[in-house]
């Protein structure tokens, strides 16, 4: 009022344009950190999905929205068992097996106290990879989605994969994880760093469990457990593990077997659309199966094109460069996808642990640790060990309690 009827003093509206001066850019500030804050701290590009290779969009689910929820419902901040505890780790061995460890760009925490999950960085990792994976339609093709007949592009090579009846008849109608939705869940990986860790019942006392490669799980129950709701197989293992094709026993056949009535109904993961030469393997699968009726749910993922580009990326994001995602890579995506809380066993692509101790590959074997020219799987242990630091999960080297 007073500005109009009175003749108000030039320095006097000077300082009114320089307070708005001033104002504006805190203003701007102010906004862009909340609009920041509000964003994923990921920011990847739009991948596209499918057999064809068609742009999918992801399609909103229950599971989805009954997320925050359960998060809310679960207490805050839950806390585990810790990685590389201080208090039990025997700092001289520790410091003998740096070389291998720097060597991978990794400098083990000394001084990493009890970590926990933390539900806001769970969410976001979540709902960044729910922009670009769907946990159904890039889990399994479904009845509805192929043909007897049709050919399927690998994943690498120009070649492709032919639908047989056979194999249509183990493709499932729907996803087998369609609208599922898990507070707690355990994606074991095959390091020997799992033996005399007694974790199993702690695995076990998880709501889903993932298991990869159709592990031995016979014998190693104290470390690893015994429950499995989700097993992946890559058809490689049909000759890596049970016999090579020149000299296939009747023992072989019946060690497979036995291996795959272990999945009882849950759900076997087949990525059968990774290399032409891996058809003979899946042939071999599907005919055991369908043998011998067993009630295993199938899931076939499309050619992983595009999955294999957004993992690759959510590694970037992180600072890790990695070449084709390991199964474990795979799983952990799978996992934050569908779970509010993620425990992972059995990672750690290293010879030694912590104390010194000599590793094997896998848990079941006593092949070395051998460096792996198609994964990267020191980076991805980085990154992992990344995300168990921000709390989106939780990251076991230690025995469990
Ligand atoms: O299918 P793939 O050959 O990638 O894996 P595997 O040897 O059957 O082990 C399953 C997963 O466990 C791997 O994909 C890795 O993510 C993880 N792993 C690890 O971190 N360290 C090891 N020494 C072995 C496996």
């Amino acid at each position: 009022m007073c500005l109009k009827k009175c003749n108000t003093p030039r320095l006097f509206r000077g300082g009114v344009v320089l307070l708005f001066v001033l104002t504006l850019p805190m203003l701007y500030i102010s906004l862009y950190e909340r609009s920041k804050n509000a964003e994923p701290r990921f920011h990847l590009k739009k991948v596209t999905s499918g057999v064809h290779g068609t742009s999918q969009r992801v399609k909103k689910q229950t599971a989805k929205d009954n997320f925050k929820d359960v998060l809310a419902a679960s207490s805050r901040r839950a806390c585990s068992a810790s990685f590389l505890n201080a208090d039990s780790t025997n700092q001289t061995s520790a410091q003998n097996n740096t070389a291998e460890l720097s060597r991978a760009g990794f400098t083990a925490p000394q001084n990493e106290s009890k970590m926990c999950l933390n539900s806001t960085e769970v969410q976001n990792m979540r709902q960044h990879i729910l922009k670009f994976y769907n946990p159904e339609t890039n889990l399994t093709l479904t009845q509805s989605s192929v043909r007897i007949g049709q050919r399927l592009k690998y994943e690498f090579g120009a070649e492709s994969f032919n639908v047989t009846e056979d194999f249509l008849k183990l493709v499932p109608k729907e996803s087998p994880l369609k609208d599922r939705h898990f507070k707690t869940c355990a994606v074991v990986g095959n390091s020997g760093i799992v033996l005399n860790s007694s974790c199993g019942q702690e695995i076990d006392s998880m709501d889903f469990v993932i298991r990869c490669n159709l592990p031995q799980i016979e014998g190693y129950e104290k470390d690893v457990g015994s429950k499995a709701n989700f097993t992946t197989m890559n058809p490689s293992i049909v000759n890596h593990n049970f016999g090579q094709w020149n000299n296939k026993t009747k023992d072989d056949y019946d060690r497979l077997l036995r291996r795959l009535k272990q999945i009882g109904d849950q759900i076997l993961y087949v990525p059968a659309f990774t290399t032409p030469v891996q058809e003979k393997n899946v042939r071999v699968i599907t005919q055991v199966l369908l043998e011998h009726k067993l009630p295993i749910s199938a899931a076939f993922p499309p050619a992983r094109i595009q999955i294999n580009r957004l993992v690759k990326s959510i590694w970037a994001n992180a600072g890790f460069k990695i070449r084709t995602p390991s199964t474990g890579a795979h799983m952990y995506t799978l996992a934050a996808a569908i779970c509010d809380q993620i425990y992972m066993y059995g990672f750690y692509p290293f010879s030694e642990d912590t104390r010194g101790r000599a590793l094997s590959y896998h848990y079941y074997d006593t092949d070395k640790m051998i460096s792996n020219s198609v994964h990267s799987m020191p980076e991805e242990f980085k990154a992992l060990l990344q995300l168990h630091k921000r709390g989106a999960l939780v990251l076991h080297t230690e025995q469990c309690n």
